[in-house]
């Protein structure tokens, strides 16, 4: 992956198949660069300032499960050097035939929250090289991720459709701020992925909510302000999560049988953002 020093608008998207062949060079350099991003985009306005969120990342990034090489697909967006957003996912197997691909981590850099551009990339660039990770993967397929953020929240549900036709989401909260009725496969489904994923972490399979998920990092998120513009996800986050235990809502997305399942392309490469 080499980078061009020269050029402060070039986008460069990533897809990283095989992050365990990283070099420990290019692994040290790609740890700096996500604990950088998640600092500034889960730092607040004054980002700069909270130096416990910066120390909390770094154990993060440093712990077993959480390092480059430890992710089965890394996306990277970089602008010139900066690292603006990075998605990265890991395969879970939940029985022989069952596998969960868990969105471990989303981040965008605070200046290019909220402005599509995530959205339009993946659209254009990721989507068929995830899909054809997605792809690989044999069996029964669940998308699963665990966040404090109801926009995270939103942008799972919105991303559903071009990545999974036939896919169901889950839990899916209603315009009253409360969870439509979740078939008991999948409830049963939630509590074995939550003992795979955070085993020492009450999951309660009526909310969704696990409790405490990040607690042993310290404390990553400098405030829980986030402006997602749906207020009944807003409300049901805010009456189930007690922030100050680092709580989350815990999404399972059910592939059901994609009728997309081989007909993906894969993309890779540079494209200047100018263009777009
Ligand atoms: C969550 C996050 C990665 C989303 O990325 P983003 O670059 O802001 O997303 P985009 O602007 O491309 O939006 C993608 C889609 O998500 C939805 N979305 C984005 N922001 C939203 C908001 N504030 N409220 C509701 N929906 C939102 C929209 O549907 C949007 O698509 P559209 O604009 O075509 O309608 C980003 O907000 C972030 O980094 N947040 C802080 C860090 C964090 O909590 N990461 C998750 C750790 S688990």
């Amino acid at each position: 992956m080499e980078k061009q020093r020269d050029d402060n608008n070039l986008i460069e998207v990533n897809l990283i198949e095989n992050p365990a062949h990283l070099s420990p060079e290019e692994a040290s350099r790609i740890t700096e660069d996500f604990i950088g991003l998640s600092w500034r985009a889960c730092g607040g306005k004054d980002w700069r300032n909270y130096d416990t969120g910066r120390s909390a990342w770094t154990r993060f990034y440093q712990a077993d499960g959480n390092r480059p090489r430890d992710f089965d697909f890394i996306i990277t967006v970089y602008k010139g050097l900066q690292l603006i957003y990075m998605t990265c996912f890991q395969l879970v197997k939940l029985t022989p035939s069952t596998t969960a691909i868990w969105c471990h981590l989303g981040m965008t850099d605070p200046q290019y929250q909220g402005t599509g551009n995530i959205a339009r990339t993946f659209k254009e660039e990721h989507l068929a090289g995830t899909l054809a990770f997605f792809d690989k993967v044999e069996g029964q397929r669940f998308l699963v991720a665990r966040t404090p953020n109801p926009i995270v929240y939103e942008v799972m549900r919105r991303m559903t459709k071009p990545f999974m036709p036939a896919g169901q989401f889950f839990p899916d909260i209603d315009p009253s701020a409360h969870i439509r009725p979740i078939p008991q496969r999948i409830r049963e489904l939630a509590v074995r992925i939550s003992e795979k994923l955070s085993s020492n972490c009450y999951f309660d399979p009526e909310s969704f909510v696990l409790k405490g998920y990040f607690k042993e990092f310290g404390s990553l998120y400098h405030d829980y302000d986030f402006p997602c513009r749906n207020d009944a996800v807003t409300k049901y986050f805010e009456e189930h999560l007690d922030r100050s235990n680092m709580d989350g809502i815990m999404i399972i997305v059910d592939f059901g049988d994609s009728p997309d399942r081989n007909a993906t392309v894969n993309l890779r490469g540079k494209q200047d953002i100018s263009k777009t």
